[in-house]
C-alpha cells in the first residue's frame, strides 16, 4: 500500500498544527498508509555541516539528523503542515528539510497550511525550498484560515458549518488527497 508521511510543521507549546495534521490523517488514511511524523519527537540540531548533504557522498550524520532521515526516507509521498510565521514556514520545518539529502529525490509532496492569513506565505516558501532538495510539490495547497483552535479536535473532526461549506477546507483536502495520490503513484512507478 502507499505510504504517506504527515509531518507536523509546528513544535511550539500550545501549537495548533497537530489538529490539522490528524484532521488530514483521518481522511488520508482511508486511502493510504499513513503515519503523523511529529518534530517534537524528532529533536535535531540546526544544519551544521561543512558540505552540503546532497553533496557529500561521505557524510556521517550527527545522530539525531540520522534517525529522521532513516525514518523519513520509508515514503512514498509527502504532506508537509505548516504554520506561517512571519510571512514563511516555521524554522523547525525548513530545518527538518534543510538537513535531507536523497530521501525525498522525484517523491511528491502536498502543502497544508495554516495561519492568520491562511499560509499562503507558507506555502510559497515551501515551494521555494524542496525543489532544492529533488521534491515535487503537487499543483493545490490548502489554505486553512479559520481558528484551528476552534475548528478543529484534537482528534481531527472538522467543525460541521466548516466541513459543509462549498469550495471549503474539506473540498480543498479532497482535492489534495486525490492529486497527492495521483502523484504518488506515477512518480513510484517512474522512479522503478
Ligand atoms: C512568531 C509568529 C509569527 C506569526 N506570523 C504569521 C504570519 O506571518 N502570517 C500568518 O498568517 N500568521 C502568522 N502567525 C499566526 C500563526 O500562523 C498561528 O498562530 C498558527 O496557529 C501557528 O501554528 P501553530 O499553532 O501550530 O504553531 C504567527 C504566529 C507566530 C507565533
Amino acid at each position: 500500500m502507499t505510504k504517506i508521511a504527515i509531518i507536523v510543521g509546528s513544535t511550539r507549546q500550545g501549537r495548533q498544527s497537530h489538529k490539522l495534521a490528524q484532521w488530514v490523517a483521518n481522511d488520508l488514511g482511508k486511502k493510504a498508509d499513513v503515519e503523523i511524523l511529529d518534530l517534537v519527537d524528532y529533536p535535531m540540531p540546526f544544519l551544521d555541516e561543512a558540505i552540503s548533504p546532497r553533496y557529500n557522498p561521505n557524510r556521517t550524520p550527527e545522530p539525531t539528523i540520522k534517525t529522521w532521515l532513516d525514518k523519513v526516507a520509508g515514503f512514498d509521498g509527502y504532506v508537509l503542515v505548516t504554520p506561517e510565521y512571519n510571512r514563511s514556514t516555521s524554522a523547525v520545518l525548513k530545518n527538518a528539510i534543510d538537513v535531507l539529502a536523497h530521501e525525498w529525490d522525484d517523491k511528491p509532496v502536498a502543502l497544508v497550511a495554516h495561519g492568520t492569513t491562511g499560509g499562503a506565505q507558507a506555502v510559497a516558501s515551501l515551494r521555494i525550498a524542496l525543489p532544492g532538495v529533488g521534491a515535487v510539490t503537487i499543483p493545490q495547497a490548502l489554505f486553512f484560515s479559520d481558528r484551528l483552535a476552534e475548528s478543529i479536535s484534537d482528534d481531527g473532526e472538522l467543525a460541521a458549518e466548516i466541513r459543509e461549506r462549498p469550495y471549503g477546507p474539506q473540498a480543498q483536502l479532497d482535492t489534495q488527497i486525490e492529486s497527492l495520490l495521483w502523484y504518488t503513484n506515477a512518480l513510484k512507478s517512474a522512479r522503478k
